[in-house]
């Protein structure tokens, strides 16, 4: 079974595999690919994004979904049944089980009981390893490489799965960080331990504004508010904005990327920037999630 439950399960050359194949799928439509299979898509949490891009790649390759999003788990839920069940009786009825849940661990836990391959859309704040495949997809699209860039990271550091699996696969590039964060949410000792043993290049900073004229990405994210109390949160919310003045100094090529969705994190004048590429990444969702689909359904591909 090819499960896809961390992006530390990845090797360099499966990550290069994955963004080859996005390539060509972006370019060259395959409709029959997964003519005849089933997909279960059950979203125990909300998702705009990553449920319709899976849908919408699931359904562009020829295959059919079933599925439910949060609003059927809580039903699941009342009912008192256990992640174990429903996962041998969910992938009894598809050929894949792309899940996502509120429990870190609960896309492994759910991969000892499935029957079909195990797709991780997100387990809490842990991991969020097909984010990661098409944030991957999208750096490599606008600066031609992976190879030895610099790379900010801004926001939630500590709850931000996304920023979490990206760090893990781009330390297999060669590539440089800068974290910048509220003191409460920096990024956790155990990541920051794990990058210092492979040797990675990584610095804490105060601003943006100090390694702008660096960076070939400006990767934002948002202050998960549901993962806070309100009177948490008030301490934590909007202490780093992008506006078009912070941007000055900036490098030509530079873009900057967010996993969406944006509260006040990236000011709404940025878009018309040539930096933001936000919405362009949320698009490549789908050549993303393909590719892997593909590969993990498709021997032949
Ligand atoms: N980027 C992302 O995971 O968005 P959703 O929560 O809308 O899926």
């Amino acid at each position: 079974q090819k499960h896809i439950i961390s992006i530390s399960d990845f090797s360099r050359s499966e990550l290069e595999l994955i963004i080859d194949t996005a390539v060509k799928l972006k370019t060259q439509p395959y409709p029959e690919l997964l003519k005849g299979q089933v997909v279960a898509s059950c979203f125990f949490e909300a998702s705009t994004r990553t449920r319709l891009s899976f849908e919408t790649a699931i359904q562009r390759l020829g295959g059919s979904v079933i599925g439910f999003s949060d609003s059927t788990s809580t039903s699941l839920a009342k009912k008192g049944e256990t992640l174990a069940d429903s996962v041998k009786v969910i992938s009894s009825y598809g050929d894949a089980f792309v899940m996502r849940h509120p429990q870190e661990g609960a896309a492994r836990l759910a991969s000892e009981f499935s029957s079909v391959p195990v797709i991780n859309a997100g387990d809490g704040s842990n991991q969020h390893p097909t984010q990661t495949l098409l944030d991957l997809f999208t750096i490599y699209e606008t600066q031609g490489t992976l190879q030895g860039l610099t790379i900010a990271f801004v926001g939630d550091l500590k709850y931000g799965r996304t920023v979490h699996s990206l760090t893990q696969a781009l330390s297999l590039f060669g590539c440089k960080f800068y974290f910048i964060a509220p003191q409460a949410l920096s990024m956790p000792d155990y990541l920051c331990d794990e990058l210092s043993d492979k040797g990675i290049n990584f610095e804490i900073c105060d601003s943006m504004e100090e390694v702008m004229d660096e960076i070939d990405i400006l990767y934002m994210t948002r202050v998960q508010k549901e993962r806070f109390d309100e009177t948490e949160y008030v301490h934590v919310a909007s202490k780093y904005v992008l506006t078009p003045e912070v941007l000055e100094g900036a490098k030509d090529s530079l873009k900057i990327l967010h996993p969406l969705p944006r509260i006040d994190e990236i000011a709404i004048e940025v878009d018309d920037t040539p930096y933001a590429y936000y919405f362009e990444q949320a698009e490549n969702g789908v050549y993303a999630r393909q590719a892997l689909l593909a590969l993990v359904l498709n021997e032949n591909i």
